[in-house]
């Protein structure tokens, strides 16, 4: 994708995963119009400039597009999609084989998130070798004006992360789950586009023990990425995010083995509103703590 051609690839992921939501029988997941997917390709393009794939029809029609993020410890496949008029012509397959073909270059795993109520995206991927290592909740609650309880967690404090909290909250990450992308920190961090928050748990020793993102724009309203230690850290980093997001009803994904984050979220009044799998091409991480991946940018 050339910078020029943004405008026409939020339009295709407007349309594109709108049109499997409705077909589905779920409401729109986009609203408005498709203006508000271009936070897709600004973030992407602030992150990873290039690393978007368009398939073209014809002279100059987009009919696919596929976003991937290398990173030190992985490649991670953003959002895919393909016009829904041109559905079933192999144009997501010519998509991922390329890019499973530049993880294979760089010698990393290949890693997604999608849905487990999306047989097409799921199946797409599992087809090709991608293989599950992890089952996500996705989960919803709205948040009250007035905010909810942040529960206190014995010689834990939280504040919002600085750009000198990065090398920790990289470390962590590397011990929670073998995973690196300190850059996505930074510019969670910096907030160039005024549409981030992140959370920050350290100890006594203040050493970082979890750290959770959160975006608020009206293409994504969605808590995460986050890793934290323990269950009880990752249930108050997500409560203290939530409070940034009165008024609101954020998405966040929990791992479904965890149950006593998931009882804490049950607890709290929060729902489940989808499922989504963790796939993964190569060795699966082992996964030591909580890890909580979102789309944006997407980090399984
Ligand atoms: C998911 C999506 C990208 C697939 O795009 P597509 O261009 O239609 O897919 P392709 O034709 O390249 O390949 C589909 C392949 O998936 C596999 N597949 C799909 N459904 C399957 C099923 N039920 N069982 C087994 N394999 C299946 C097949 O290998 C199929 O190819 P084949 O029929 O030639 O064997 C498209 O439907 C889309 O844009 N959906 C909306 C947005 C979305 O869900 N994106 C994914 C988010 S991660």
């Amino acid at each position: 994708m050339r910078p020029e051609e943004a405008d026409r690839v939020a339009e295709l992921i407007f349309e594109s995963t709108n049109h499997w939501y409705e077909t589905s029988g779920y409401p729109r997941i986009f609203q408005g119009d498709w203006k508000v997917c271009r936070i897709f390709t600004d973030v992407y393009g602030d992150l990873d400039p290039g690393c978007c794939l368009i398939a073209i029809s014809g002279q100059d029609t987009i009919i696919g597009s596929c976003f991937y993020h290398p990173r030190q410890t992985h490649i991670s496949l953003g959002i895919m999609n393909t016009h829904p008029a041109i559905g079933r012509k192999g144009v997501a397959k010519a998509l991922l084989k390329s890019i499973i073909e530049i993880s294979d270059d760089l010698s990393v795993p290949l890693r997604l998130v999608s849905s487990a109520f999306n047989l097409d995206s799921y199946s797409l991927y599992t087809r090709h070798g991608m293989a599950p290592f992890a089952l996500y909740q996705d989960m919803m609650l709205s948040v009250p004006n007035s905010g909810i309880p942040v529960n206190e967690v014995d010689g834990v404090s939280f504040r919002e992360a600085t750009l000198e909290d990065v090398d920790q909250i990289d470390s962590l990450e590397q011990a929670v789950w073998r995973t690196s992308r300190k850059k996505d920190w930074a510019y969670f961090i910096e907030n160039k586009r005024g549409v981030w928050h992140i959370t920050i748990a350290t100890n006594s020793e203040r050493e970082v023990v979890g750290c959770l993102a959160s975006v608020y724009h009206p293409g994504s309203n969605v808590l995460g990425p986050g890793i934290a230690k323990s269950a009880d850290i990752a249930t108050a980093l997500i409560q203290s995010e939530l409070n940034q997001h009165r008024g609101t009803h954020p998405v966040y994904m929990v791992p479904a083995h965890n149950k006593q984050l998931v009882s804490a979220m049950y607890e709290m009044g929060a729902r489940n509103c989808e499922l989504h799998v963790g796939q993964i091409l190569g060795n699966a991480p082992p996964i030591i703590g909580v890890v909580m991946p979102t789309f944006m940018p997407e980090t399984a």
